[in-house]
């Protein structure tokens, strides 16, 4: 019996005066080595209050409530399908294609962007800011093809960021479960390569490759699926653009998700090598970049230390170990054109982010854009 529960057996007996509890009863809390401790969103809560709060300052409360709160998506559309009233049906739920609004707001103050959004081929719906209805699933089309794929829109800003051309060779690095690898798709592309070390994410990408992708355009020649070792690319100079879309803290995930959760006791090593891992695959796109070609890193973290830091890591290591040199792009633009839909931090040093808040409750994503030089 616990000593708590002894001394209100005591008082029910009117017992009164100082009583002594027997050691057998007195109540010691146990630290074996089968305590769990707090769960894993509990501990990734506790670790962004403590460092988005100093990162973020003011701006931390309202980051705060977005990321805890029901997170936004957006449908994009799979041209593959061969329907033709899906944006008609969306369109009927109050959605727009937020790449349209945001081709208007170019036409008036045109910047580098402007080339990749007038060439883009990609359609994404979304519900207005402050309205958080969600899509309908997906129906399959008479093609046996999925019509639309859901994802957080702002997973689009990386794709758009790299201006894949019909002429491309494009290497996906890091690309399980699959939404950039369909958005890529959809700018078409010479041929794309498709790489992600886990073999079990792996084969859920190649699942949706075969719901929204026709068999035709899945063909060797011009779409390869690997599972390698990232860090350890072997082609040199072969791609005219890559995405690095690097594992991260996950921050959306770690607050809301125990299963995989990087903040787990068990994984404190794993989380911590983090940023080593990262600025090895950007090491590595940088490398299989031709000179003149573009490298677009992606995570969907607010942390500092994946983010600027890596891609600061990464050009002075590629410039220093493999005379690779190459230099920020300056993606203000970006965040220009897509301000009537997304909440970017102003104060990035390097590349963009975009922050969470329920007004627009997409990301967190960062992105930055490098240009090979030689
Ligand atoms: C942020 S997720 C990618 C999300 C994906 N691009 C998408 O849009 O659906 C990061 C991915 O990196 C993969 N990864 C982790 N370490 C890797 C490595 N060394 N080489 C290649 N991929 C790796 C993980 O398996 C994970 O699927």
């Amino acid at each position: 019996m616990m000593a708590t529960s002894l001394g209100a057996t005591l008082s029910l007996l009117k017992v009164r005066g100082p009583v002594r509890i027997f050691c057998r009863y007195r109540y010691k809390k146990k630290w074996a080595t089968s305590y769990v401790g707090p769960s894993g969103p509990r501990l990734a809560l506790q670790y962004f209050d403590m460092n988005y709060s100093a990162q973020f300052g003011d701006v931390w409360p309202s980051v705060r409530i977005g990321l805890l709160s029901e997170q936004k998506y957006g449908a994009l559309i799979n041209h593959f399908s061969g329907t033709e009233d899906t944006a008609h049906r969306l369109g009927s739920l109050g959605v727009t294609d937020f790449l349209q609004e945001a081709r208007t707001a170019e036409a008036e103050s045109p910047g580098t962007m402007s080339e990749a959004l007038r060439s883009s081929r990609i359609t994404c719906y979304t519900f207005p800011r402050g309205d958080i209805s969600r899509f309908p699933p997906a129906r399959s089309s008479p093609l046996g093809l999925l019509e639309y794929y859901l994802l957080d829109a702002a997973s689009l800003l990386p794709v758009l960021a790299l201006n894949v051309r019909p002429e491309h060779r494009v290497l996906d690095l890091c690309a399980a479960p699959g939404g950039k690898t369909l958005a890529l798709l959809m700018e078409d592309c010479r041929y794309l390569g498709v790489n992600d070390a886990s073999i079990s994410r792996s084969n859920r990408l190649r699942r949706v490759l075969h719901s929204y992708v026709p068999p035709e355009r899945r063909t060797e020649e011009r779409l390869r699926v690997t599972t390698w070792d990232g860090t350890q690319w072997g082609e040199e100079g072969l791609y005219d653009r890559v995405l690095v879309d690097a594992p991260c803290t996950t921050d959306r995930h770690s607050l809301h998700h125990e299963d995989n959760n990087v903040f787990s006791r068990l994984r404190v090593r794993e989380r911590q090598r983090l940023p080593l891992l990262q600025t090895h695959l950007l090491l590595s796109g940088l490398r299989a970049v031709v000179p003149g070609g573009d490298v677009v890193y992606s995570t969907c973290t607010l942390s500092t230390l994946q983010n600027e830091c890596v891609v600061e890591g990464a050009l002075g290591l590629a410039a220093s170990e493999y005379g690779v040199h190459a230099e920020v792009q300056d993606l203000r633009s970006v965040r220009e054109i897509f301000s009537r839909t997304f909440n970017f931090h102003l104060e990035c040093r390097i590349g963009e982010l975009v922050l969470p808040q329920l007004t627009a409750n997409y990301g967190p994503l960062y992105l930055c854009k490098l240009r090979r030089l030689r």
